[in-house]
C-alpha cells in the first residue's frame, strides 16, 4: 500500500483533467487531490465520469493564497505535486499580463514554498512542474528545440512560464527538492477550452462563424493528443530523474492555414455540408502582437531515456476530438456562458 497524496493543480483545466483520470484509474492506492480555482477555463463536468471514486477528491482553490497553500500541505500531508494550474492562452496574456505574473509565477512559488517547508526528507518527493515549449521562443523554417535550447520567451504566457521553470529548478539547485519539468508542444483533444485554435474553429464552423486566421496563416506549430501528454507525465513523473528537464512533442508540424483546411474539409464531411462551405468562412486577420512563427519540438531524449512514444497518430488525435466536439455541443455552450462573449468580442471585433 502506497501512501502517496499527489496534489494535482489545474485538474479540472483541459490537459490536467486528464491527467487526474490517468492517475485516479491506473493508480487506485494513490490518493488524488484535484485543486482548482475554477476560473473560466476549469470545469467540473471534465471529470464526472471519475468524481465519485474513493482515490479522488477535489478542492476548490487558489494557488497564488500561500497561507491555503501551506494548510493543505499540512491537512493533506502532500506527497507530491503535479503542478498544472496556470493562465494558459497567448492572447489572453497580451490583454492582462498581470494575471498570468500571479497565477503562474507566484501560484507556483508558493506551491514550491510549501513543498520545501514541509517535505523534510526530500527524497521521498517529487514536484513536477508541468511547462511549454514557448519558453524556447520561436524558430524559423528550420531547427528543433531541446532540453538545451537557451530560453527566449516572448509573449507574457511564455515569459511567465519561463519564469516559473527558472524559480523551480532554482528550488532544486538551492534546497534539493526534487524536481522534474517537462515542456510541451501545442496539445488537441477534447475539454480544450474554445479559445485554442483547434476547439475555436470547430465550434466556429459548427456555427458557421467566420474563422480568424492571425496574418497569413503560416506560422507552424507541433501537435500532440491531449491523452498522449497525459501519458507522458505519468511516465516521467515515475521514471523521470530528479532535476531532469524532459521535451514532449508530437513530431506533427502544420501550418495554421494547412491545418485549418484539413479541419474545413472533415467538417464538411461531418456535418453533411457541401464541400468548400467551411473553407468559405476563413477569413484573414490582423496578426497578433509578437506572434513566434514556429514552434517543434525534438523529444528523442523521452523516447530514448524513457521509452515513450505517442499512441495517436494526428490522422485518428483530430478525428477523435471532432468526434468528440460533435458529440458534446452542450459542453461547448455551457462553457461559452459566462464572460466567454465578452472576450470574444474584446480579441476578435477590431482585427
Ligand atoms: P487550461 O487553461 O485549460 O487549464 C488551467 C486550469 O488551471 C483551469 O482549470 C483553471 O481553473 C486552473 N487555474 C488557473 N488559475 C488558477 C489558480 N490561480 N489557482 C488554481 N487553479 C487555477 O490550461 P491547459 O491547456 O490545460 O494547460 C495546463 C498546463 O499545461 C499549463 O501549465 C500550461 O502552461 C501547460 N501546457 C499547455 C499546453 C497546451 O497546448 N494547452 C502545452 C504545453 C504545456
Ligand atoms: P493557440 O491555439 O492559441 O496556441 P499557441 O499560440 O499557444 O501556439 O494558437 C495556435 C496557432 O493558431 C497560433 O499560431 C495562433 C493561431 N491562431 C489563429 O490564427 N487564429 C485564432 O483565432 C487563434 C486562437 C489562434
Amino acid at each position: 500500500m502506497s501512501a502517496k497524496t499527489i496534489l494535482i493543480t489545474g485538474g479540472a483545466g483541459f490537459i490536467g483533467s486528464h491527467v487526474v483520470r490517468e492517475f485516479v484509474l491506473k493508480y487506485p492506492e494513490y490518493h488524488i487531490l484535484n485543486l482548482d480555482a475554477l476560473t473560466y477555463a476549469g470545469n467540473l463536468s471534465n471529470l464526472t465520469d471519475i468524481e465519485d471514486k474513493d482515490n479522488y477528491e477535489f478542492i476548490k482553490g487558489d494557488i497564488v493564497d500561500l497561507n491555503f497553500i501551506n494548510e493543505l500541505f499540512i491537512k493533506h500531508e502532500i506527497t507530491d505535486v503535479i503542478h498544472l494550474a496556470a493562465e494558459s492562452h497567448v492572447d489572453r496574456s497580451i490583454l492582462n499580463p498581470l494575471a498570468f505574473i500571479h497565477t503562474n509565477v507566484v501560484g507556483t512559488s508558493n506551491l514550491l514554498h510549501a513543498a520545501k517547508s514541509n517535505w523534510s526528507n526530500t527524497s521521498e518527493h517529487k514536484f513536477y512542474h508541468v511547462s511549454t515549449d514557448e519558453v524556447y521562443g520561436s524558430l524559423s523554417e528550420t531547427g528543433y528545440f531541446l532540453e538545451t535550447t537557451p530560453y527566449d520567451p516572448r509573449s507574457p504566457y511564455s515569459a511567465s512560464k519561463a519564469s516559473s521553470d527558472m524559480i523551480v529548478r532554482s528550488f532544486a539547485h538551492t534546497f534539493n527538492l526534487p524536481i522534474v519539468i517537462s515542456n510541451c508542444s501545442n496539445n488537441y483533444g477534447p475539454n480544450q477550452f474554445p479559445e485554442k485554435l483547434i476547439p475555436l474553429f470547430i465550434s466556429n464552423i459548427i456555427d458557421q462563424k467566420p474563422l480568424p486566421v492571425y496574418g497569413k496563416g503560416e506560422n507552424v506549430r507541433d501537435w500532440l493528443y491531449v491523452v498522449d501528454h497525459a501519458k507522458a507525465i505519468d511516465l516521467i513523473f515515475h521514471e523521470g530523474q530528479p532535476g531532469e528537464t524532459y521535451n514532449i512533442g508530437g513530431e506533427n508540424e502544420w501550418s495554421n492555414i494547412d491545418l485549418i483546411k484539413l479541419l474545413c474539409q472533415k467538417m464538411d464531411t461531418k456535418l453533411g455540408r457541401n464541400k468548400g462551405d467551411s473553407e468559405s468562412l476563413i477569413t484573414f486577420v490582423k496578426d497578433r502582437a509578437g506572434h513566434d512563427f514556429r514552434y517543434a519540438i525534438d523529444c528523442s531524449k523521452l523516447k530514448k531515456n524513457l521509452d515513450w512514444a505517442p499512441i495517436e497518430t494526428f490522422e485518428t488525435g483530430i478525428e477523435k476530438t471532432i468526434d468528440w466536439y460533435l458529440g458534446n455541443q452542450q459542453w461547448i455552450e455551457h462553457v461559452k456562458s459566462g464572460a466567454y462573449q465578452e472576450y470574444y468580442s474584446q480579441q476578435y471585433s477590431n482585427r
